[in-house]
């Protein structure tokens, strides 16, 4: 194992009540982990050393939605979009269909493209998901696939209601989810108005809860909805989209342990509202921040992106939006405690830092679109 010291950190963004968000200060990677997080002028001895010359350092970005396994690209639907067309989530059909042509290594190269991108950009940390094959075969295929590359992995065989709805819920409910449930640790619900029902959704939470699965919900999405209600009453780890939320939504969340996620990306390139960010944030709701990346509602992995939306557009401070898209990410996906926690700077966390081209964290809403990640570790590898 070897160990890396980074020092003459400008700012550094910890999320450790203790540590907070010292300036001046050094760490110390071992191996996959943070070995020590201290004053500049203390730093023990390391292997090598890397000086960040006043650079911001902060926790890599813990990505916790994506669609990444599948094929083809729907320009032409966004190009719709952009002339005046609704989005419609009817198109995921189109990337179904790609995605059910494609060989197994053609989707990996895919996913394994995107990952490296992301990388790329300070993202250390990523969920994704199926959705794209929703047959036992195809959905078992993009489960195998994504495990082989994606930190966490949900199965999310509800994104389509087709119109033998009973049968095709019984098939996930049943044999889609026993095949997955070897490479995944979420299930997922597309709950919405045009996709399932509250009591669908419900029905397939409670049999992947039965299998040991984690729960989370897309939910609220493009309308008003039952999401955010079933996501709290089932327990869910997070409920994702957040767009359209009454009152009542924000209130169920704040007294919950399920994590809104917000997608803004998504909502810009749907031309859906933005979510109000700011009402579950003083109501006391715990967000996060993520990408959605997928062909068709969002095709981006600019974690970046996503965190200048959300102070710019959203009413968020940079430091909101920060955590959202770090510890809120981790949160999301129950990683932010213990031994290797991501979205988090301390002794024991994953050794996943992200060195901006900035003395502070403010530059990435103050010069949003500008590329600004000068260096990434992720499980203590520099990339
Ligand atoms: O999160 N809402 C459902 N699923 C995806 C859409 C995927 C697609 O349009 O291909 C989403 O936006």
């Amino acid at each position: 194992m070897t160990s890396t010291a980074i020092t003459g950190i400008g700012e550094l963004t910890t999320h450790d009540p203790e540590l907070g968000t010292p300036r001046g200060a050094a760490l110390v990677l071992d191996g996959e982990r943070v070995a020590w997080v201290g004053p500049d002028h203390r730093v023990p001895p390391a292997d090598t050393r890397v000086d960040v010359d006043g650079a911001a350092v902060l926790p890599g970005w813990v990505d916790s939605h994506t669609h990444l396994v599948f094929a083809g690209d729907r320009t032409d639907e966004f190009a719709a979009r952009i002339a005046g067309e609704p989005y419609r989530a009817g198109g995921i059909e189109v990337t179904v269909r790609a995605t059910r042509a494609a060989t197994d290594e053609q989707l990996a190269a895919t996913l394994r493209r995107h990952l490296d991108e992301a990388l790329a950009q300070g993202t250390t940390c990523v969920e994704t998901k199926t959705g794209y094959g929703l047959t036992v075969h195809d959905e078992l295929r993009a489960a195998r696939i994504a495990a082989t590359a994606a930190d966490e992995v949900t199965f999310l065989g509800a994104h389509v209601v087709p119109q033998d709805t009973d049968d095709y819920l019984g098939l996930v409910c049943g044999a889609m989810l026993d095949a997955v449930l070897p490479h995944v640790g979420w299930c997922d619900v597309f709950c919405e108005r045009g996709a399932f029902d509250a009591e669908q959704s419900r029905r397939v939470l409670r049999a992947a809860r039965a299998r040991g699965l984690g729960l989370r919900v897309h939910g609220n999405q493009l309308g008003p909805g039952p999401g955010v209600r079933l996501a709290v009453e089932e327990g869910a780890a997070s409920v994702d989209h957040c767009t359209h939320l009454e009152p009542s939504d924000v209130e169920a969340l704040a007294g919950s342990g399920t994590v809104a996620t917000l997608l803004p990306a998504c909502d810009l390139s749907t031309r859906q509202p933005l979510p109000p960010a700011r009402a579950l944030l003083d109501a006391g709701a715990v967000v996060a921040l993520a990408t959605n990346c997928n062909p068709g509602s969002s095709y981006t992995t600019s974690m970046a992106h996503c965190v200048s939306t959300a102070v710019l557009q959203m009413g968020m401070s940079v430091a909101e939006a920060v955590r959202a898209a770090t510890w809120g990410g981790a949160r999301a996906l129950r990683r932010d405690a213990g031994d290797g926690a991501v979205g988090v700077l301390r002794p024991g966390a994953r050794a996943d830092v992200h060195v901006l081209d900035a003395p502070s964290t403010t530059w990435l809403a103050y010069r949003p679109g500008v590329p600004l990640t000068r260096t990434v570790w992720r499980l203590g590898v520099r990339r």
